[in-house]
Order: C-alpha cells, then structure tokens, then sequence
C-alpha cells in the first residue's frame, strides 16, 4: 500500500506509514500566484493508494480532490478524511440551506472513504464509496488511564456525546456520565451530571469536537461551581479556532487532551495505528 500525505495531514501520514509497514510518497504542494493550489505526487503512485488528507480548509478539500484526481489511473484508491470539515452540516436546518456535508461527500470518488469520529452517522450515507467510521476515544480512553488523577471521572457536556464518554472509559475502570438540561421554570434550566456528584473529583470532558470552545468553557465553569477538583478536556478533533484556547483556560482547564486528527500542540494521541488497522485490512 502506497500512502499519500495530504498537506494538512503530513505528520498523520508518516505516523500511519510507521505504524501500518506501508510506504510514504512524496508530493509537492505550492499555491500558482494566482493563489490557486498546485498539487504533484512526485513519487510512482503505484497500483493501491491511501490518501489522508483533513478538510479543516476549504483549500484542504481542493488539496484533496487534487490528489484524488491525480491518482485517477490507481486500481485502489482510498481516502482516510480524518477530520472532515462542514461535517456538523449534515441536515437542512431551515429552508434554503444547503446539506453541505452531502454536497462534499458526493465529489470524493473513491473506493473506501474513512472518517474519524465524525459528527453523526449519517454522513457516511453520503458517499458514494464504502464508507467507515473509526473510533479514537478508546484510545483517548488509554492516555488518560496513564495520567495521574484524583478520583477520575469522564463527562460528556450533553447526552448526545454520551457514546464518547462511554467509550472512552471503556475497560479502564473510570465512572463517565453525561450533564443533563434539566428545565425547572420558563426562566430556569440547572444542568447537573445525571447520575454522580462531581463534588472533589477529577473531571474529564469529553466531546468530538472543540471549535470555539464555548461549549467546554460553559461545562468547565458549571463543574468549577459544583465542586470539581480539576477539570480537563478531551476531543478527538481539536478544531480551536480563533481564542478558543485562551476561552478554556480562561474557564479555569487544568490541561487540553486531543488526537492528531488535526495537528495541534494539544494533540498528544495518535490515531495514526487506528487507520493502520484499518488500511491494513482492505
Ligand atoms: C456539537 O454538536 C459538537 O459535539 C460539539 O459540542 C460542538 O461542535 C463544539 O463546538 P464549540 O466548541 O464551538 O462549542
């Protein structure tokens, strides 16, 4: 198997060659002064390739339609979308809108497509190709096993990240919960975990996502004022954009745990032997 690193993904890339015995080609990115992307696999490309490449950008997406076009002649192509972008824009919120999700899915010609924890499912219908979601919060799961922690537990801010909660405890003998919205008048909602009290615990949050960050820094504040110890976050995808970072810290984070799906000074686990695994076996 023959791996192509997009540019977003290179460190990915070299990790998964590592872990999966596979061989890393070299490509050329630079931008025509036009601003337009160019994109060359200088390496033979070869009979089965894996491309990995991340949309953060939209010039991700392009990079990456560059380097599946480019492998057009390739009996096997298969694309690993570790962290696919506009994926949260998986259904029609209002009228007119677009599902954009759909509309990225349906340009990845390909012959296996595989996502890291994305957003919802659904996606995955999208695509023309066979397309598979790998699970990184067991390993998420395995690294905090490996920190020191004062009564640890893992929390997930709503019950729809319940799963990555669940997961990532899974086998390692940590309690997880999930915080619930519970309405008590027109004008007041407590959030409280639904089954345990954090009260001098350790707390991990867990989510697939950290974008702005507003949605741990509000759980990171709420936990604070019930009684957690110290409090961390945990992701698979560390989007972070604009200050998120500083919106964290600001809440009072002990500590930022994410994968390298994105690749972040946070991103101390690699999901490079899960798409190893993967990869391996087609
Ligand atoms: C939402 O459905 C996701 O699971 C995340 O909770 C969300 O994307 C986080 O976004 P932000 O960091 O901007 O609050």
């Amino acid at each position: 198997m023959n791996i192509i690193g997009g540019p977003s993904s290179q460190l990915l890339a070299g990790r998964t060659c590592e872990s999966s015995g596979s061989n890393l080609l070299i490509s050329e990115f630079r931008k025509f002064p036009d601003g337009e992307l160019y994109t060359r696999i200088i390496d033979d490309i070869g009979e089965k390739v894996t491309i990995i490449q991340s949309t953060i950008t939209d010039t991700d997406l392009v990079a990456l339609l560059q380097l599946i076009e480019a492998c057009n002649e390739a009996s096997q192509i298969n694309v690993v979308i570790p962290y696919m972008g506009y994926a949260r824009q998986d259904k029609r919120f209002k009228n007119g809108e677009s599902i954009t999700a759909r509309a990225i899915a349906r340009t990845i010609k390909a012959d296996n497509v595989f996502t890291i924890n994305i957003h919802d499912q659904s996606v995955l219908d999208f695509f023309d190709a066979r397309a598979v979601n790998l699970d990184a919060t067991p390993m998420i799961g395995k690294y905090i096993k490996t920190m020191e922690f004062h009564d640890p537990l893992i929390i997930a801010p709503d019950d729809g990240a319940i799963g990555i909660a669940r997961n990532a405890s899974e086998d390692l003998g940590i309690d997880y919960d999930y915080l619930e919205k519970i309405r008590l008048s027109g004008e007041s909602v407590s959030i409280q975990p639904k089954n345990v009290k954090v009260k001098g615990r350790d707390v991990i949050i867990i989510d697939d996502i950290i974008s702005t960050g507003g949605t741990i820094a509000e759980t990171i504040s709420l936990l604070k004022k019930q009684g957690a110890h110290e409090v961390f976050a945990a992701c698979v995808h560390p989007v972070l954009s604009n200050n998120a970072i500083l919106k964290l810290f600001k809440a009072g984070v002990k500590g930022i745990i994410a994968t390298d799906t994105i690749d972040k000074g946070v991103s101390v686990v690699s999901v490079a032997p899960l798409i190893a695994n993967a990869i391996n076996v087609i």
